[in-house]
């Protein structure tokens, strides 16, 4: 019978060959017993260590030290949202700032709210707790929570409730403790902190193609939590020394409630050097100070005694009330609105205040974007955002062929060949703006403006 011959012939070949591999196998260290007489205990607490660096890949090459970084910059505006809680938060989902539970995931991208929290709907507090909550976690994360006060939160803290719904009354437990909330309680508390008039928010923010460009950014002793916006940025005079349209110079927007002209910034207080953003806000925040201390409790309007400028700034001129923008024949406006621009150093005025429940509008080629689009169920307008997105590449990633198809905005010398070349090209970006309108429930944003052009840092 070969096959029976076969195994026994076989068997003792077949048990040295097991007592061989379970002697290699105890010899190599797999087996745990042997592993743990190999070394001893103090050894093993590092193993975990050992294992996770063998397994993880690398860290990456130190990149070249270089300046030439590309740019990104991210600023969204919110419009008047006018007590509607769901339809903020859908909104900024949209545009990709929060989760569905509200918190930010807008990385270092800068939200700006122009006002109007208040009146028409009744979420009230679930607003200005998730604005409140919201603002830390933008600042964690390297973004930002720009929060201005509208004519409505400045009604409000004057004691004019015309517009307040009954549920919000009810839902601060009655007409008392709704005037101590807004006055000397958390909200009134807050509009003192962190809430300003008006904002001057630059593209360029985290980083600059190099130091002798960069903006000093100011640092206010009032105003909101991010006071780099609120403002007037000293520039480097290689910077200044530029055109009007230098873009090293002008910031993406400003931003505002109603609106902001040329008269009325012609008006304001004069002082050793134009200070115009600092100068609103300081205004608006003389008001919230004096009315905390006012004898008699709220006035429900500016008090007699309230000086001169303060008047004019909550007179409808003033950037909490003014509709010019909104409402004046577009032939009118546009050389005004290029004159606030250059006193304002932005390239686009930014506001909320009359709505519009189509859309965003933009006006004079962008240069005025008008948000307020009656987001609130109040209304039932177009639940909208404004979006601008900036991009500064390095111009040497580009072919030169591409480069030179752009409108040049060279700073010093105005001949296209001679700043891409040599040492003029590591000074050469491309920079490009896209400002859009973003929809919720299914409608395609719109593109309000898209440019494209090579810029030249002054040396
Ligand atoms: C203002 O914002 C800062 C930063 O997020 C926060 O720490 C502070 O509590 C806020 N102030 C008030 C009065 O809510």
């Amino acid at each position: 019978m070969p096959p029976a011959h076969h195994a026994s012939s076989s068997r003792p070949l077949f048990l040295l060959t097991l007592i061989l591999v379970a002697a290699l196998w105890y010899l190599s260290g797999s087996n745990p017993a042997a592993k743990a007489q190999a070394h001893p205990p103090e050894h093993k607490r590092h193993q975990p260590a050992l294992v996770n660096q063998a397994n993880t890949p690398p860290p990456p090459r130190e990149p070249q030290p270089s300046t030439r970084r590309a740019f990104h910059q991210r600023i969204v505006a919110l419009g008047d949202v006018h007590g509607d809680l769901p339809a903020a938060m859908s909104i900024l989902r949209r545009a990709g700032l929060v989760d569905l539970k509200g918190h930010w995931t807008g990385q270092d991208a800068i939200l700006v709210q122009t006002g109007d929290i208040v009146d028409r709907g009744p979420d009230t507090i679930a607003l200005y707790r998730f604005f409140q909550g919201l603002r830390p976690q933008a600042e964690k994360a390297g973004g930002a929570l720009v929060s201005l006060m509208g004519n409505h939160e400045m009604m409000n803290y004057l004691g004019d409730w015309r517009y307040v719904t009954k549920e919000d009354i009810a839902s601060f437990g009655g007409e008392r403790n709704r005037r101590e909330a807004l006055l000397t309680g958390w909200i009134g508390q807050e509009w003192r902190t962190n809430y300003s008039i008006t904002a001057r928010v630059p593209y360029l923010v985290h980083h600059f193609p190099h130091d002798l460009a960069a903006p000093v950014l100011p640092s206010t002793p009032r105003g909101s939590s991010d006071r780099r916006f609120l403002g007037d940025p000293t520039f480097p005079s290689s910077v200044a020394s530029g055109d009007g349209k230098n873009p090293f110079l002008r910031a993406a927007a400003s931003f505002v409630h109603g609106g902001i002209t040329p008269e009325y910034l012609s008006s304001l207080p004069s002082s050793p050097s134009f200070t115009p953003i600092a100068t609103m806000n300081r205004i608006g925040h003389d008001i919230l100070e004096s009315l905390l201390h006012h004898p008699g409790g709220v006035p429900l309007s500016l008090p007699r005694t309230a000086p001169d400028e303060q008047r004019e700034f909550w007179s409808e001129r003033g950037p909490m009330w003014n509709r010019d923008w909104a409402l004046e024949d577009e032939n009118e406006i546009c050389d005004r609105v290029e004159r606030a621009c250059d006193m304002l150093n932005v390239r686009r005025l930014v506001m909320g205040h009359t709505p519009r429940f189509e859309g965003i509008l933009s006006r004079c080629d962008g240069k005025v974007l008008l948000i307020d689009t009656g987001i609130s169920r109040a209304y039932g307008g177009a639940h909208s955002s404004l979006s601008l997105t900036y991009t500064l590449t390095p111009a040497s990633a580009l072919p030169l062929a591409d480069a030179l198809s752009f409108s040049l905005v060279a700073l010093d010398d105005p001949t296209p060949d001679a700043t891409l070349a040599g040492p003029d090209l590591a000074r050469t970006w491309v920079e490009t703006e896209l400002v859009e309108a973003l929809y919720t429930k299914g409608r395609d944003s719109e593109t309000l403006v898209r440019s494209e052009r090579v810029v030249v840092v002054p040396e």
